[in-house]
């Protein structure tokens, strides 16, 4: 596949080069304004990197959940995993900025594993097999740090008790023509992945049923998800609940050539399992924006721009913006080369993956405490 390819943006595939602009245009979300910025910093206290540098770039009701806020009405976030294999690094942004939403807002999260898509959508997956990457990726959800008294982990198969009276009733009023312009449905789709939807818009409201008040939902999520929320929106109102808010990131790129990540080509991501030997070696064997020699790099520099390296400190590595903008600046002007900004990635990677498998074995004690009750 090269980058050049038409892009593809939907819950289930992501390809070619990715026009974010576009996207916004195409799926009818809003630019994040600097009105919104300004107010998310004023109640967070700080606004984090990851929006900082524009890896959250659009939203639906954010202002709406802020000013809400302001009027002393909390909201619940909800985001989610599709548990088809290991976590990787590019599965963690979403996650990390989940946590500051939480810790800034002090709110709950429901996290909703969706062990019954990934089960219908792969032909060789069985249900044993997507449950037990619910209980492995949970593991990277608690390394994160999320409270254990503000959040709960949804299994949609453990738990489908507490969702399915809330999936009936977003069902109702979900028409098969709806969601097969939605999400490309044909003839030969399953019936469990054309009821799906409604699963997936269960947790929006979950809140509001289970204390029996009406609060809204912020989701931070990957823009490739949007499709789910289009719909819950559509319904929400005719229920009784606020429309469920999204704030939307980008995508991180992998390691290959043209930013491509896939689980299916390991090389191409990093595994929060890896060790930290192959982490390394997958750092030195990125995709950068360097010259061909060392010789031609001072001469004339790199480009940051379609470097992995560089995209690996902006997203992850780095939270100094001062440190970003240097990088850029000896990059461009041929000061650092390529090795060099390996070097200094590897050893970011290596440190980060100590500690976080660290946590993720002591996530193995409590995860149980994680789950929801119903
Ligand atoms: N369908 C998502 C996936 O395959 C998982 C998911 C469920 C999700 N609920 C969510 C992701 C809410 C983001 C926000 O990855």
């Amino acid at each position: 596949m090269s980058s050049d390819e038409e892009m593809v943006v939907t819950p289930w595939k992501v390809s070619g080069k990715i026009d974010y602009e576009k996207l916004i245009r195409q799926f009818g979300t809003q630019p994040l304004t600097k009105e919104i910025l300004e107010k998310l910093k004023k109640h967070a206290g700080s606004l984090h990197y990851l929006i900082r540098r524009g890896f959250f770039f659009c939203h639906r009701d954010f202002d709406l959940i802020l000013n809400l806020y302001e009027q002393g009405k909390k909201f619940v976030l909800y985001t989610g995993r599709g548990p088809s294999g290991p976590v990787h690094l590019g599965h963690l942004l979403p996650w990390i900025f989940t946590k500051y939403l939480q810790d800034a807002f002090d709110v709950k999260l429901y996290f909703q594993m969706t062990d019954d898509e990934k089960f219908l959508l792969h032909h060789d997956f069985t249900v044993e097999r997507s449950v037990g990457y619910t209980y492995d990726n949970a593991l990277d959800v608690i390394a994160i740090g999320f409270e254990k008294e503000k959040t709960r982990i949804i299994s949609d198969i453990k738990n489908i008790r507490a969702l399915y009276n809330i999936a009936v009733k977003v069902a109702k009023h979900v028409n098969f023509s709806v969601v097969r312009a939605v999400f490309g449905f044909e003839e030969s789709t399953n019936i469990g992945l054309i009821f799906f939807p409604a699963i997936q818009a269960a947790p929006c409201f979950l809140e509001s049923v289970l204390t029996g008040e009406n609060v809204p939902a912020l989701i931070p999520a990957a823009i490739d998800q949007d499709p789910y929320w289009r719909v819950t929106r559509d319904v929400a109102p005719k229920l009784g609940f606020y429309k469920p808010a999204q704030i939307h990131s980008k995508f991180l790129a992998g390691l290959g050539k043209g930013g491509k990540m896939s689980a299916s080509q390991p090389e191409t991501c990093i595994f929060t399992t890896d060790s930290l030997e192959a982490a390394e070696k997958k750092v030195f064997n990125a995709f950068t924006g360097g010259q061909p020699t060392a010789q031609e790099q001072r001469r004339f520099g790199g480009n940051p721009e379609v470097c992995t390296v560089y995209q690996y400190m902006l997203y992850l590595f780095e939270e100094d913006d001062g440190k970003v903008r240097e990088l850029w600046e000896n990059c461009r002007s041929g000061r650092i080369i390529c090795g060099e900004c390996k070097s200094i990635l590897a050893e970011r990677v290596k440190k980060f993956l100590l500690e976080h498998q660290k946590r993720r074995e002591k996530a193995k004690d409590v995860v149980e405490e994680y789950f929801l009750k119903d």
